[in-house]
């Protein structure tokens, strides 16, 4: 017994002393500006060959320990030549941001303090600065002031969450007999465009995945509000329980608008919660130049707006706000023996889809707190502007744009006569110059291209121009 709890040989590499951590922290520190700097100026696109990947990882077989300081120069080789680079400013991708310095910093003292959020009594501090820029945040985007909400792991959970409180906001009932309590089966609207992820969303909320109604768009990418209304009146005829509509501010594929005061005004009449996913777009709340562009959040029952898409912070920053402050503990509401308090509104373990949790909000509370709203505005405005000006040079080249790119997302079309749009983005892509994606708008293949790196340039503007125009004509 005495020799177990003696030092082990292991300790001095899973807790090593103050010299050994600071030797390792400041090579990690210098090494990673280096990889940065050579991410910029590399491709944006993987170089690693993946079999030669493989067959170095069979042989980690966990039995012979390695050298820490090998290791890490081995796993930073692998994710520098092994991904694509969001934080390349090339990378025109899919809402991944290159994040922001203050959201790096969170997470450096989280990772050193790693407080566990699941109950107030454990991190008092970290709750209450995680709900001090939630309601910072509903309010902006015009909550009302006892809105409610939390961090979520994404979007997704925030969507699943606003799905989980329609359905209980509708039937009570829901949290203790699921689908069962509904006189027929629940079903909610959204547009084609939507993120689809709410399909796997009715998957897990139990209401099965033939719950969501896709909603025809209006051939300007915007969910059709008289499709929406005659199919609500359908589903009643035929004895469905219509719960919910979700406008979709910023899709994914063309980051339009939903008209959402119109979809306030029908689920208001018929009685439905009304879900905003404003996943990437809500980050314009913060310009007040853009705002109005979201006219209508703010009559929402709740909000998703992502902190790890525009905002620009770390993966896995999810955010969901609603006004009925009441009802998250009410769907959330559990007690266990074990955990130091129980308090509704309070506790994140009584009022979200998480139990343990990692603190996230200090990500967002850094940022907006070095910079406010005003730097978020301009962070915004810049993005939406160097999309613009792409636009115009794409139009003088003869390729027409399909949207207005109000929301930093562009998508277009090439000039006829050369490659389709989804060769043209493979060709790209396989450059390795810059990263764009294929997308469908109302019907047709169209290249998506979406500022999502605060320190792209114009230059850097041009040279996706160029690789884009020898893309369309080899
Ligand atoms: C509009 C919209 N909603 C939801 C999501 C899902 O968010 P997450 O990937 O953070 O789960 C996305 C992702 O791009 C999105 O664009």
């Amino acid at each position: 017994m005495g020799s177990l709890l003696g030092p082990f040989e292991s300790r001095s590499t899973l807790f090593p002393q103050r010299d050994e951590r600071q030797r390792l922290n400041d090579w990690l520190t210098r090494e990673m500006l280096d990889v940065s700097e050579r991410i910029a100026a590399g491709p944006v696109t993987p170089t690693l060959d993946l079999e030669s990947l493989r067959t170095e990882l069979s042989k980690f077989d966990f039995e012979t320990p390695r050298p820490i300081d090998e290791l890490l120069s081995w796993t930073i080789d692998k994710l520098e030549r092994g991904i694509v680079h969001l934080t390349h400013p090339r990378y025109f991708g899919l809402f991944n941001p290159a994040p922001v310095f203050p959201a790096e910093c969170a997470d450096r003292i989280v990772n050193a303090v790693n407080p566990q959020l699941a109950s107030s009594a454990t991190s008092p501090a970290a709750v209450a600065i995680e709900a001090h820029v939630i309601r910072a945040v509903a309010q902006r985007a015009g909550l009302p002031k006892d809105a409610s909400g939390h961090f979520t792991s994404g979007g997704s959970e925030a969507n699943f969450t606003a799905l989980l409180c329609a359905l209980t906001h509708v039937e009570p009932d829901y949290a203790q007999r699921g689908s069962r309590a509904f006189t027929g089966s629940p079903v909610f609207y959204t547009s084609r465009d939507c993120h689809i992820a709410w399909l796997k969303i009715a998957h897990q909320a139990g209401i099965g995945r033939l719950a969501l109604r896709l909603v025809a768009t209006d051939g300007c990418g915007r969910m059709d509000t008289a499709e929406l209304k005659s199919a609500i009146a359908a589903d009643r005829a035929q004895g469905h329980v219509p719960i919910m509509i979700v406008s979709t501010a910023g899709t994914t594929g063309a980051g339009v608008v939903d008209p959402l005061p119109e979809c306030a005004v029908i689920a208001r009449d018929q009685g439905l919660w009304h879900h905003v996913d404003a996943a990437w777009g809500g980050a314009v709340i913060a310009s007040d130049r853009l705002r109005g562009l979201l006219r209508g959040i703010e009559q929402a029952d709740s909000i998703t707006i992502d902190a790890h898409k525009w905002l620009a912070t770390t993966m896995g920053c999810g955010m969901f706000m609603t006004r009925h402050p009441n009802l998250l503990s009410t769907v959330f509401q559990i007690s266990a023996a074990f955990m130091p308090s129980n308090i509704a509104g309070l506790d994140p373990y009584v009022n979200t889809a998480q139990w343990s949790r990692r603190c996230l909000g200090l990500r967002l509370f850094l940022a907006l707190g070095a910079v406010g709203w005003a730097g978020y505005a301009a962070h915004v405005e810049r993005s939406v502007a160097l999309m613009e000006g792409l636009k115009q040079q794409l139009i003088a080249l003869g390729w027409t744009a399909a949207n207005d790119p109000v929301l930093a997302v562009l998508c277009v079309e090439p000039p006829p006569g050369g490659a389709p749009a989804r060769k043209i983005v493979e060709r790209v892509v396989a450059s390795g110059r810059a990263w764009i994606a294929p997308s469908r708008f109302e019907g047709r293949d169209v290249v998506r291209i979406c500022a999502t790196h605060g320190e792209s340039t114009v230059e850097d503007i041009a040279q996706l121009v160029a690789t884009m125009e020898s893309a369309r004509c080899l």
